[in-house]
């Protein structure tokens, strides 16, 4: 084993070329790196003085992921870390070059001494080049739905890493709430238009909040931990804000009929934007559910490192649980003319949804009580297995759940049991040479559910998927049966990554779903940001030029993952064709959740409260 410093120059042009990136990873035997810890440095024209000498050699230079993007991998000469390795001579390219990167290096190398090697993070597998890139490019979309101030987020991520790449996006809705008093302007757009639900947006937050948990070290690999919590704070500050008492929540912001007679960009919007909220008298049991199971959730992923915002947060989640319960309704049948747009079918499972959430969190008694008690059996006592959607999230209680009885020591409770065996029909669903394997699947393979915005399901799929075979994997646990077959960890995260593959590309279309990922990728995404040149005059209804325009995007939406295909796996690139080319925050959310699976192996901690 070699230690290596892997630099990546952050995007954009020369004036951002004094941050760099820089990965302390352990170079393995199959050729690849996998990254222990980024650091980055700012001001790498402040070498410590402590820096010393010695032998580093350049050995590769690629560009990878995008041109302004360079990935420059050095090795030491050694194969163990010593604290007197010292560093001298740079090839002549590198010493030439702007980069000032031997700054970096011996910062790099101060960091080494520092740090003694911890060697039980190398346990880990390989990293996936293919994945690790593929989730950067995706979890840019949340930028691309954020469209308010962009500055802010640099705060966390530092580098500048997208303002460049995003930067037909401008402040817009930055009045959003203000006629309730209220602010709501950050939150993001659910999808192609300018509108912010609450009932999607808070599953975006909690599947979010579930990755970081879950996957968080592989985020750290490239670099991109601090920017998904950074994402998910846009929304959880947007919820708190929300939420103004007790058994008040704010649920969507802006007009669907005003803005579907409009095409234009969020950044020029001049329409009312009115709210809509459930209370007492107009439930909404889902959408608060979710929402308490957002907060529960995103309060485990900042309880370390901003203990009063996580308080904050599980405060709001468990007054939105209590209001949910105590005042049952589905928010679609309260404000009936919501349910054209995310019809809630039912309230039951975000009550479970909730409850598993606020039980991780808390560790308090009474929602194990409330999983395993009359409610559940009222609520989570469904045939058959269920397809996770930000409609329906049973299954993902299910496999939450399932993590307690296989990791959390909580195997005894007969209640959890009960979830176990629904993950583990899903699972068995889903593995295609499983007995009870469904069929909804494409010739290629991928699950395929409904001709619109297809990819939801296999993606939503994967992810639990994944997430099962780790907890298989993590907890040594035994075969899984399928009728008379059995099935290892290995056999789900195949199947994980078929669908992961399927969607980057691997598809007879030889389309990747992923905008900005690999060399084909849709370029008429229905979206109205994207499809409207930054310099456009237009207003709401002469916008729609751009729609009609046969031209592709002026805007790249860096990260938008499509609808995807039809069930005879055929794709129609066409910005009209909204069903399969408009891509939506919270598929972004559960692709981030697969791919950061997928980025590497390790074990995933045993309690989500230990992070
Ligand atoms: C439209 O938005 C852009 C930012 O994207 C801004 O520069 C421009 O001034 C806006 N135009 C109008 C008419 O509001
Ligand atoms: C709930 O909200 C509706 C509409 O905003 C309002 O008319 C009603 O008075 C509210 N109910 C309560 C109990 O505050
Ligand atoms: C919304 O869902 C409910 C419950 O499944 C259903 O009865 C209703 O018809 C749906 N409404 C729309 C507009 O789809
Ligand atoms: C987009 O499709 C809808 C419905 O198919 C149609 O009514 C509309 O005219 C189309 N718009 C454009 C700009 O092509
Ligand atoms: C594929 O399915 C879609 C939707 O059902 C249909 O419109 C299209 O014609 C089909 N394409 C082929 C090549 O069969």
């Amino acid at each position: 084993m070699q230690i290596c410093l892997h630099g990546m120059e952050p995007w954009g042009p020369p004036r951002h070329l004094e941050v760099a990136l820089f990965c302390l990873c352990w170079n393995l035997a199959d050729g690849r790196s996998a990254c222990m810890e980024w650091i980055y440095s700012s001001a790498i024209g402040q070498v410590p003085a402590q820096a010393e000498q010695g032998h580093l050699e350049v050995a590769r230079w690629t560009p990878r992921l995008h041109s302004m993007q360079a990935d420059l991998r050095c090795f030491l000469s050694s194969s163990q870390p010593t604290a007197s390795r010292s560093v001298n001579g740079w090839n002549q390219d590198q010493a030439t070059s702007r980069w000032r990167v031997p700054g970096a290096i011996a910062i790099a190398v101060v960091f080494i001494v520092k740090k003694k090697m911890d060697n039980t993070k190398l346990s880990e597998g390989s990293v996936d080049d293919k994945y690790a890139d593929a989730l950067v490019v995706a979890m840019q979309f949340f930028d691309v739905q954020k469209y308010i101030d962009l500055e802010v987020l640099f705060v966390v991520v530092a580098g500048k890493l997208v303002d460049d790449v995003i930067s037909w996006r401008g402040d817009s809705g930055l009045k959003d709430g203000s006629v309730a008093d209220l602010d709501l302007s950050k939150g993001m757009y659910d999808a192609g238009d300018n509108l912010k639900f609450g009932f999607p947006m808070a599953f975006t937050a909690t599947v979010l909040s579930w990755a970081i948990l879950e996957y968080g070290n592989h985020m750290e690999h490239v670099n991109h931990l601090e920017y998904a919590k950074g994402s998910l704070r846009w929304i959880t500050d947007f919820l708190i804000n929300a939420h103004p008492s007790e058994n008040v929540l704010y649920i969507q912001v802006g007009d669907p009929e005003e803005d579907h007679k409009c095409w234009q960009k969020p950044e020029n919007m001049t329409e009312k934007r009115p709210l809509k909220r459930v209370n007492k008298s107009l439930p909404g049991s889902d959408v608060a559910a979710e929402t308490a199971a957002a907060m529960a959730s995103a309060s485990l992923v900042f309880k370390k490192a901003d203990s009063t915002y996580s308080s904050t947060l599980l405060k709001h989640a468990k007054q939105l649980f209590t209001f949910a319960n105590k005042h049952k309704g589905s928010y679609t049948e309260s404000l009936p003319e919501l349910a054209e747009y995310y019809n809630s079918t039912g309230y039951g499972d975000e009550l479970i949804w909730g409850a598993s959430w606020l039980y991780h969190a808390t560790g308090d008694k009474s929602y194990l009580e409330y999983l395993t008690g009359e409610d559940a059996e009222t609520y989570a006592d469904v045939e058959g297995p269920t397809w996770f959607s930000w409609d329906n999230k049973l299954a993902g209680a299910q496999v939450l759940l399932s993590r307690l009885s296989m990791l959390g020591g909580a195997s005894g409770i007969s209640g959890l049991k009960d979830y176990k065996k629904g993950a583990e029909d899903l699972m068995c669903a889903l593995l295609p040479d499983s007995p009870s394997a469904t069929s909804s699947r494409t010739e290629r393979g991928l699950i395929w559910i409904s001709e619109w915005d297809s990819l939801q399901h296999p993606v939503a799929s994967a992810f639990l998927a994944a997430l099962y075979s780790d907890y298989m994997r993590t907890s040594n646990s035994d075969k899984l049966s399928c009728g008379d077959e059995s099935f290892d960890h290995s056999d789900l995260r195949n199947f994980a990554k078929s669908q992961a593959k399927y969607v980057l590309g691997d598809n007879p279309m030889e389309i990747s779903y992923l905008v900005g990922y690999g060399k084909k990728y849709p370029k008429f995404v229905h979206h109205r940001g994207a499809s409207i040149p930054a310099d456009a005059k237009t207003g709401c209804s002469d916008g729609f030029k751009w729609l009609a325009s046969k031209k592709p995007n002026p805007n790249v939406a860096v990260g938008a993952m499509v609808g995807g295909p039809f069930k005879n796996e055929s794709f129609i690139d066409s910005r009209n064709n909204s069903m399969q080319t408009e891509p939506t925050t919270y598929n972004s959310a559960l692709l981030v959740g697969l791919l950061s699976s997928l980025v590497t192996n390790s074990d995933v901690v045993k309690s989500l409260r230990a992070k």
